[in-house]
């Protein structure tokens, strides 16, 4: 590389998903890739004195509402004489059959480190360094594609490793496309479809634009994110922007997931598992869209409709 050339932003194929410090409970987040064996998540935390309890959930899917179906709940509680750990499994809105840990090396006041190593057949969960717990999946691991982080806990960081990165790496970080992009919608939209788009923001970014064309090339409604103003948009045909009052969740570096639900005249977004309201749009323009075009300052790893 020659003095003074710009780094490239894009990330080496073994590098993981970026770590998270200090992110606000409730914490939603997507797992990258999704989980597979030999995956492990790493959580640096501290339990409030006054903890009640907390719940780590590996979930499936990031709807609000109906409920996502959660592979994997570890929901440590204080609030009895013996603090301990509940696991379970949230199926079809259901918890199954409940496990129960005793001896939980985690107090109120104190920090703790927690890993959770997933097998083929098992999830395994150490605290400080100790094995305390195995659960057997009830559900498919490759389900997973969600993290929740819930009730009463300071998160000091998230970190998503694998056993062996250089083995696993280039599964775990296929190549993103570059952009602008095009994803064809041959059917159009209709009630019940969904877009997932999932990215990495590049290094000072300047926009992340989403359009929804139809055969002309016309777009009756555009998703945008500027990071001058930190706004999002939905933006007309005729280019009139609606401001989304939501917080500005991209940030240079991190990874993102949009999702586009479409529902009868309308579409519904959810940007990081959070719902960010909808928008209506007429319900024939929905069936004429042809395209879906992705623009601006990020790296895509996943499109799909
Ligand atoms: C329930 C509790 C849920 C979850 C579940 C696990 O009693 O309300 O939040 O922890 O147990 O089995």
């Amino acid at each position: 590389m020659s003095p003074g050339e710009k780094l490239d932003p894009i990330p080496d194929s073994f590098i993981l998903q970026p770590p998270v410090f200090h992110p606000v409970v409730p914490y939603v987040t997507t797992i990258f890739g999704g989980l597979h064996a030999g995956k492990m998540v790493m959580l640096q935390g501290v339990v409030p004195l006054d903890a009640h309890r907390f719940q780590v959930d590996f979930q499936c899917g990031c709807s609000l509402c109906p409920r996502p179906d959660i592979a994997f709940h570890f929901n440590p509680r204080f609030h009895t004489t013996k603090p301990h750990v509940i696991c379970n499994t949230l199926h079809g809105g259901r918890w199954q059959r409940e496990a129960r840990w005793p001896h939980l090396a985690l107090w109120r006041g104190s920090s703790f480190l927690i890993l959770f190593l997933f097998g083929n057949e098992e999830v395994k969960v150490s605290v400080n360094g100790q094995h305390f717990l195995h659960f057997r999946y009830r559900l498919p691991l490759s389900h997973v594609d969600t993290l929740g982080i819930f009730g009463d806990i300071l998160v000091e960081a998230v970190g998503f490793l694998n056993i062996n990165p250089f083995v696993e790496g280039s599964r775990e970080y296929p190549v993103g496309h570059e952009v602008p992009c095009s994803h064809a919608l041959p059917q159009g939209l209709w009630p019940g479809q969904v877009i997932i788009v999932r990215g990495l923001v590049l290094q000072e970014p300047k926009h992340f634009t989403v359009s929804l064309r139809d055969q002309a090339a016309h777009a009756p409604v555009t998703f945008r994110a500027s990071f001058a103003d930190g706004t999002l948009a939905w933006i007309s045909r005729w280019g009139q922007k609606k401001l989304i009052s939501a917080p500005f969740l991209f940030y240079p570096q991190r990874f993102f997931e949009v999702l586009l639900l479409c529902q009868e005249g309308g579409l519904k977004l959810a940007l990081n598992g959070q719902g960010l309201g909808a928008t209506s749009v007429n319900q024939q323009a929905l069936e004429q869209l042809r395209e879906l075009r992705i623009s601006g300052s990020v790296q895509l790893y996943c499109v799909h409709s």
